[in-house]
């Protein structure tokens, strides 16, 4: 695997040096396969080294480099050694190469391929609270719910496979002026029988009827007003109604979330913390951060001029909190229960301001694990349509998800006969949503296309599953052909070199990943290992050859297969074995 190399070069470094090996791993790193083949298989930046200190910073950096080259001695595992521009490039045995990566595979542990590996444990283990999807009840489901929600669950995923205990939350929008109106228009608009039927929908007529009602009607306002107070303190029936609106909702949501192959551990929500939030604002007084602006409202200013971005407001003039009051109170919960080593928040990048605020006064409040607190941003969705229209409901999008992938499967001649066709457009069509969304970075804007991310061809999810239920009927046809035991030397091919040598960048992609929360090394990575598998299929047959090659060719194919489910399974979607 890429480690061994990757120690046995550090070492040689070590000890022409005098250093330690470890020193080295950070400046090695395994060289991307590109249309045009390079031999070289790993390099080793010089200008890290320097920046490390591990080599003079001065002086030519080019000399450097040849010096250092000509020093290192060649052996049976790292057989050539040459300088390039600032880089030495390192090649290494063929033979070792293939047995190295592939050994590991036939396995129990070929979930496990490159995790590993010496460069994810400098990586922080510990507590991960992932809060995510995070949506409304009663009012719409937006790209940025669905955004928040995949996103999320590829950090929880990512912290996950790296040995993190991960907790995933979801924090409901499930308090504020909305239940007010919905409370008070529900006697008016609503209807237990449509409720049980179809709850969500049926929450967001009744919310849309009655915000429109309270435009015009004064009387409607003032009813939504008590309807709320009441409920702030605790009356009994106005409780149990708005009980009954977020349990539906959960209940509801988790069906769909279980589509998506979305699951939480916790749903918790800004109900959970009004109390919390008058006393954080008590708090705030005693240590002497509240202020009270003209208007009568109570504001933290973390100003050191006279910026307005950072004065924020905690308190109505009513004495009533806010988003970011119940936010700090939220925060402070977690920290006790749940000891957490870092938390997450992903959202639109619309709220960056808010969660930095809210950042600054926990730190101003004492708070000092606010650092260890991040926002995860992500930029807008635009046009995400349905054939009904505007998307209000998450399952409206994997219903079209489903419906659009089903057609596509049916006009398709290479598609199989099997079992169940919908569950698999289903997941073929989610994954197809899913690389859409990963493929860029993740804080740009990006339009949403039904037709160019169901794409068969080109980098989508689609040619993801396509690629994945190909490799899975490969194995399947030969079973019994392939087994651990292989012959190496009939695997090289260079066809088959560049994929052991993409292969090779697996652990760095998952540390990029780790390291800021992109998913779209992994995405990218793995729609590259695609374009590779199929040049293999095309030059590498197993049908026809003796059993040897037959045999050997099959430990490269179910080799690829396994990373390539493992690293789907990362980013949220579920390999299908046929399509
Ligand atoms: N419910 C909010 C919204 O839809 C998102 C909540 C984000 N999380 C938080 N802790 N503020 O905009």
């Amino acid at each position: 695997m890429a480690c061994f190399f990757r120690r046995r070069i550090a070492a040689k470094l070590a000890c022409t040096l005098q250093q330690s090996e470890d020193a080295f791993i950070p400046a090695l790193s395994a060289v991307p396969v590109f249309k045009k083949q390079l031999t070289a298989d790993f390099k080793l930046s010089i200008g890290t080294l320097r920046m490390s200190g591990i080599i003079p910073s001065c002086g030519d950096i080019q000399l450097q480099t040849e010096s250092l080259a000509t020093r290192l001695k060649r052996d049976s595992v790292v057989e050539d050694i040459s300088a390039g521009r600032g880089v030495i490039n390192f090649k290494v045995n063929r033979k070792l190469l293939v047995q190295k990566v592939l050994e590991s595979f036939g396995k129990e542990e070929d979930d496990q391929f490159g995790l590993n590996s010496e460069l994810l444990h400098t990586l922080k283990r510990g507590t991960t609270l992932v809060e995510y999807s995070s949506p409304n009840i009663a009012k719409k489901f937006h790209a940025g719910h669905l955004r928040s929600t995949i996103i999320g669950n590829f950090i929880a995923n990512l912290k996950q496979c790296l040995g993190n205990n991960v907790i995933r939350m979801n924090y409901l929008g499930d308090w504020g002026m909305q239940f007010g109106l919905l409370g008070a228009g529900f006697g008016k608009f609503g209807c237990q029988e449509k409720l049980k039927q179809n709850p969500l929908q049926h929450l967001f007529e009744v919310y849309v009827q009655v915000n429109k009602d309270a435009e015009q009607n004064e009387e409607m306002m003032q009813a939504a007003r008590d309807f709320f107070r009441q409920l702030e303190q605790h009356d009994s029936e106005a409780l149990s109604l708005w009980q009954q609106f977020r349990e539906i909702t959960v209940d509801e949501y988790q069906r769909v979330y279980k589509r998506l192959g979305v699951h939480f551990d916790i749903y918790s929500g800004e109900s959970f913390h009004q109390h919390q939030a008058q006393e954080v604002v008590q708090k705030l007084q005693s240590q002497g951060l509240l202020k009270t602006s003209e208007k009568g409202t109570g504001v933290v200013d973390l100003s050191t001029t006279k910026d307005m971005s950072s004065v924020s407001t905690v308190l109505r003039s009513d004495g009533t909190t806010l988003y970011i009051t119940r936010d700090l109170a939220a925060a402070i919960d977690r920290k006790e229960k749940y000891h957490f080593d870092e938390m997450i928040y992903v959202t639109d990048k619309s709220q960056a301001n808010h969660f930095h605020q809210l950042f600054h006064i926990l730190l101003a409040m004492g708070h000092s694990w606010a650092d260890r607190c991040e926002h995860v941003p992500f930029g807008l969705v635009r046009g995400m349509k349905t054939r009904r229209g505007e998307v209000v409901f998450l399952e409206d999008v994997l219903d079209e998800a489903r419906a659009r992938m089903l057609h596509n499967m049916n006009q398709s001649k290479t598609t199989k006969e099997m079992d169940n066709p919908e569950d698999t457009a289903e997941k073929v069509g989610i994954s197809a949503l899913i690389v859409q969304d990963f493929k860029g970075p993740r804080e740009s804007d990006y339009t949403f296309d039904w037709d160019r991310m169901l794409q068969a061809q080109g980098d989508t999810g689609v040619f993801l599953q396509y690629t994945h239920a190909r490799l899975h009927s490969l194995i399947q046809r030969h079973e019994g052909v392939g087994g651990v035991l292989f012959d190496p030397s009939l695997l090289l091919e260079q066809t088959s070199i560049t994929v052991l040598q993409h292969l090779l960048r697996y652990d760095e992609v998952i540390y990029q990943s780790a390291k800021d929360l992109q998913p779209k090394h992994l995405v990218n990575f793995l729609l590259k290992l695609c374009h590779l598998i199929a040049s293999a299929h095309r030059e590498l047959p197993v049908k026809g050859s003796s059993r040897d090659v037959a045999q050997a060719r099959l430990q490269l194919f179910s080799g690829t297969r396994s990373v390539l489910a493992n690293g789907m399974k990362i980013l949220g979607i579920t390999p299908v074995d046929q399509m």
